[in-house]
């Protein structure tokens, strides 16, 4: 029978993030360096109006969009931060997650058989999703411009089919961002042309030496952009799987559709536990972002010391050196890593066919776990 079940839905895989993960839980003494999430606690003035929200029985259905009063808070979030104005009354969503928002974008915007550029590396989150649209990717390898996508790559790339783009900026895997210039560019590029936006802005409030800009601030592209952003990173709340997106309102009228018939609404507690964080906590993240920034920088110069080619990351908290110089692909450094130092990262391949020939170091670890671990990989390339 499981030929007769979906055919898309058999044709993609579980994220090679998580396959990897799976497979290092069968070994012992591991310091795992994969998985994208912040090793901070949740604020406790967020937890404190969780348990409030659950004692006080905001325990039901809540608006399809979310509570209004969340949606007003994230409208001034992102105008005091990143100079973007979004009605809360029907241009905001409130998600399960960035994830879903993703999701109910991609299956709001494709049709079968339309094309989504996508400059890889990049998150394994976004093809899966596509294909099951019945849509293709196009990737467009931005190995050659330091991770950055250009707007020379973007001409080489887009055709008639081209329905949408994702522009992954602050990065997962590679850490890149586009400053204001480059994305000034970009912007300018496709503003007369027909295609969607989709900014991925999850890690909007971890940018280091600089400030983010979002696409949608720029020539008027709101008005062909889906944003998508939340909470898991900016507050450390991956749990409460709380994402959001912000787009125009004939888009969002579509999209609400689909997240009515996918998810009702997203959890009402993790709804005021959003808004807590987003009202009382609106710069929580600078802490964990200092914190980040001295472990970045000191990854970076372990690594370059090694002898490792890196480009030092300027957002998230990941680092993706070559490793192509030590002749085995990145599969294999990694088996070979975790078994003989017992050390976990994931390789280049999970992010495409285009990051292979790379690992991906997550520095959202203790400086403790940090430094063992580049001490082990130290002893391990000794003896590549
Ligand atoms: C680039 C990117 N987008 C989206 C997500 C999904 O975020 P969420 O946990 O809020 O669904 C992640 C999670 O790692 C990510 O790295």
């Amino acid at each position: 029978m499981e030929n007769l079940l979906n055919k898309d839905v058999r044709g993609i895989e579980i994220s090679g993030i998580r396959k990897f993960y799976n497979m290092v839980l069968k070994y012992d003494n591991v310091i795992s360096l994969t998985i994208g999430q912040p090793d901070f606690n949740t604020p406790n003035h967020i937890k404190e109006s969780t348990i409030k929200a659950v004692e006080e029985n905001k325990t039901t259905y809540t608006h399809n969009a979310g509570i209004i009063e969340l949606r007003r808070a994230i409208s001034n979030f992102v105008q005091n931060k990143y100079n973007l104005y979004y009605n809360p009354e029907n241009e905001i969503i409130v998600t399960c997650g960035a994830s879903e928002g993703i999701f109910i974008a991609l299956k709001t915007i494709l049709n079968i058989g339309d094309e989504v550029l996508i400059p890889a590396p990049c998150y394994p989150g976004y093809e899966p999703v596509v294909k099951l649209c019945g849509a293709k990717v196009k990737y467009i390898d931005t190995s050659n411009t330091n991770f950055k996508l250009t707007k020379k790559l973007l001409e080489e790339n887009i055709s008639y089919a081209s329905k949408c783009i994702i522009i992954p900026y602050p990065c997962n895997p590679t850490g890149q961002c586009l400053n204001i210039y480059e994305l000034k560019e970009i912007a300018d590029f496709i503003r007369d042309k027909d295609i969607f936006i989709l900014s991925d802005e999850i890690y909007s409030e971890l940018v280091y030496n600089d400030r983010h800009h979002s696409i949608a601030s720029l020539h008027n592209l709101k008005d062909k952009t889906v944003i998508i952003n939340g909470l898991s990173k900016s507050h450390s709340m991956t749990g409460f799987r709380i994402g959001y997106t912000l787009a125009p309102y004939y888009i969002t009228k579509h999209m609400i559709k689909v997240h009515q018939y996918l998810a009702t609404c997203a959890t009402s507690i993790s709804q005021y536990a959003a808004l807590e964080a987003l009202t009382n906590g609106i710069d929580d993240s600078i802490n964990m972002k200092n914190e980040y920034k001295k472990r970045r920088d000191y990854v970076y110069e372990r690594l370059i010391k090694m002898g490792f080619d890196v480009v030092k990351p300027n957002g998230a908290f990941y680092m993706f050196p070559s490793i192509k110089k030590y002749a085995q692909n990145s599969f294999d450094f990694a088996i070979n890593l975790l078994e003989k130092e017992r050390v976990a990262i994931v390789p280049g391949d999970a992010f495409s066919k285009f990051g292979e020939g790379y690992i991906r170091i997550s520095f959202a670890y203790s400086m403790e776990e940090l430094k063992t671990a580049l001490d082990r990989i130290e002893k391990f390339i000794d003896t590549l």
